[in-house]
């Protein structure tokens, strides 16, 4: 097992992971609470390919936070924000992208990560999305009284679109390493699958 993912705690190691050389963007998708940033953060650590986090660079090129665009400026101005930066950071060399949890409902953004990058559904219930959602205060969709209720309510909302994300994770109560070795190991089997079909001659010249 890596050094790193030895569920020690500890995330130090001396080489990069032999993933390291990431072909495509991959792009972490999921509810708010599902540890998009978390996970995606550490996970860019393992693999030694950049980081970014779409509500961060939102915030940036707005000059305030999520919650007061929200507030000023109204959900759709967010949501065509969140577009532009999304198609944005897609022309980026290859990185870790995490989503905001509304950012795959977009028609647009979807088609795009589907053609440019890998996607992966980090999929958890509502009681833990809920649990995990409770130590910030900074999402505007969930400032009201249920909160359990709204994570369920938007999860049975959306869960039909993350599921065309390329693949599906698990993101349950255990440590973030936990699901970061689930990522890994898609996306040791998919490098495999890969260098099967090419080695069977399954792809035409360009098809990667
Ligand atoms: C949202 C999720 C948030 C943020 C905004 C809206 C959503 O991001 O983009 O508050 O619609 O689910 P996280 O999923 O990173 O919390």
């Amino acid at each position: 097992m890596d050094a790193s993912l030895a569920g020690n705690g500890s995330m130090f190691q001396c080489n990069p992971h032999p993933m390291h050389a990431l072909g495509k963007t991959l792009v972490l998708v999921g509810m708010m609470g599902a540890g998009k940033t978390s996970v995606g953060r550490r996970l860019a650590g393992v693999l030694n390919v950049p980081f970014r986090d779409a509500d961060a660079e939102i915030e940036a090129a707005a000059g305030c936070t999520v919650g007061q665009i929200f507030e000023r400026f109204g959900e759709p101005e967010f949501r065509a924000g969140e577009r532009r930066v999304i198609l944005r950071l897609l022309q980026e060399p290859p990185h870790i992208l995490a989503t905001g949890g509304g950012a795959f409902m977009d028609e647009e953004t979807r088609a795009r990560i589907k053609e440019t990058a890998i996607s992966i559904w980090l999929k958890a219930d509502a009681d833990l999305l809920a649990e995990r959602v409770a130590r910030k205060d900074t999402r505007p969709l969930l400032r009201n009284n249920d909160v359990r209720a709204t994570l369920a309510r938007l999860l049975k909302e959306r869960e039909s679109f993350y599921a065309e994300a390329d693949y599906t994770v698990e993101s349950d109560g255990g440590p973030h390493e936990q699901t970061i070795k689930r990522i890994l190991n898609v996306l040791e089997e998919r490098e495999t699958a890969i260098e099967a079909a090419t080695a069977a001659g399954a792809f035409g010249a360009g098809a990667l």
